[in-house]
């Protein structure tokens, strides 16, 4: 078993907010493999996962809304794998006498790594058009801001 999971540039999907969570995510995963190698207390390791279910539900949400902002298509199964990877988590963390740490860890890494690289990255063209229409929708605005201010200077 892998002693440690660290980020790797092919995991960005190319938005800021998204990268930081997804890191956020690596990190708690990195915290949870030194506990298991350490041999950490349990209660730790119920800690750590406590932590990162929090987070990975919080990332979910966020990544979710971004989704439908840009009008993603294939929204509903993105959703419904998010949902399932919650339920199947929550299970595993309400009956941690049923699986070993190292199996649940194995399953949160390779949950994450096969679902940001596969699933996540087919929304990164969506969210690039959208973010590509939206700079040009913010362009001319910010031409105009210069004259604005004239006009308040000259009212005033
Ligand atoms: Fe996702
Ligand atoms: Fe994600």
């Amino acid at each position: 078993m892998d002693k440690h999971i660290s980020w790797k540039d092919y995991y960005s999907v190319g938005e800021e907010s998204l990268d930081a969570q997804h890191k956020q995510i690596v990190a708690i995963l990195d915290d949870l493999y030194h506990v298991v190698h350490v041999g950490g207390e349990q209660a730790e390791f119920k800690r750590l996962l406590d932590r990162l279910l929090q987070y990975t539900v919080a990332h979910f949400e966020h990544e979710e809304q971004m989704m439908q902002a840009c009008g993603f298509p294939d929204f509903d199964s993105h959703k419904a794998e998010h949902d399932q990877m919650r339920r199947r988590t929550l299970a595993y963390r309400e009956h941690l006498e049923l699986i070993t740490a190292h199996d649940l860890l194995r399953f949160l890494k390779e949950w994450f790594t096969e679902h940001v690289r596969a699933q996540d990255q087919c929304y990164v063209p969506y969210l690039s058009a959208a973010a590509r229409q939206q700079r040009s929708a913010i362009a001319p605005t910010q031409a105009i801001g210069p004259i604005d201010r004239l006009g308040q200077t000259t009212a005033g």
